[in-house]
């Protein structure tokens, strides 16, 4: 069974989306052990808290200093007994020890199709913004593993979705959340609990 741990900053649909996949099964063989916000007053604690999931909160103002919460941060995982972190909306850079410490056990969720809109200042609705800027006809989403860069990690899964006339960033939001993120992000998981994932050469393959 894998043990997962998910981390987010905001309203957690992704988390609902794993949240639902296995409860109806299709996310096989995992389960959340715990939710991890670092805002208090993220909707997604709520959401866990109303699937009987533990969820905790790890601040950065309730620490002196960004290493006491980096630290904490890491603890409050390894507590949990992870096998998988998944940042599903968590809008702190991650510290370089977690990352080392989970090389290759943690996945993130992308809105738009990397290495397109990605990278440092691309998060939430400017990832959206600056695609309707450029004109694309059809962006996306990609869930990645995450390495020490800023989603250059190794790429599980990518879905396109069209991009409409009209379409304001919100709108296009939506789209890519319905669309995209939060069926690949239940797939991503199921693939790597079933064992079906191996990484070579900074590549992902599915057996
Ligand atoms: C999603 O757009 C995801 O791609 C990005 O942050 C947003 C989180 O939304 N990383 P939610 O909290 O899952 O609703």
């Amino acid at each position: 069974m894998l043990k997962i741990t998910v981390l987010v900053s905001g309203g957690g649909t992704n988390l609902q989306a794993v949240i639902d996949s296995i409860n109806e099964g299709r996310i096989k063989d995992a389960k959340i052990v715990r939710v991890i916000s670092n805002k208090e007053d993220a909707y997604a604690l709520t959401r866990a808290r109303n699937a009987g999931i533990k969820a905790v909160t790890v601040s950065r103002k309730a620490y002196d200093t960004k290493q006491d919460f980096e630290e904490a941060l890491l603890k409050a995982i390894d507590e949990a007994d992870t096998d998988l972190v998944v940042l599903a909306g968590f809008l702190v850079v991650l510290p370089t020890k977690l990352v080392e410490s989970y090389e290759n056990r943690i996945i993130n969720i992308h809105p738009s199709l990397i290495p397109s809109f990605c990278g440092k200042g691309f998060y939430g609705l400017k990832v959206h913004e600056e695609a309707l800027k450029r004109g694309v006809k059809v962006t996306g989403a990609t869930v990645h593993f995450v390495d020490k860069g800023c989603d250059t990690g190794p790429i599980i899964l990518q879905k396109a979705v069209s991009v409409e006339e009209g379409d304001t960033p919100e709108i296009l939001q939506k789209r890519v959340m319905e669309q995209a993120e939060w069926k690949i992000m239940p797939e991503a998981i199921d693939l790597i609990a079933r064992g079906k994932l191996e990484i070579k050469d900074g590549k992902v393959l599915k057996h």
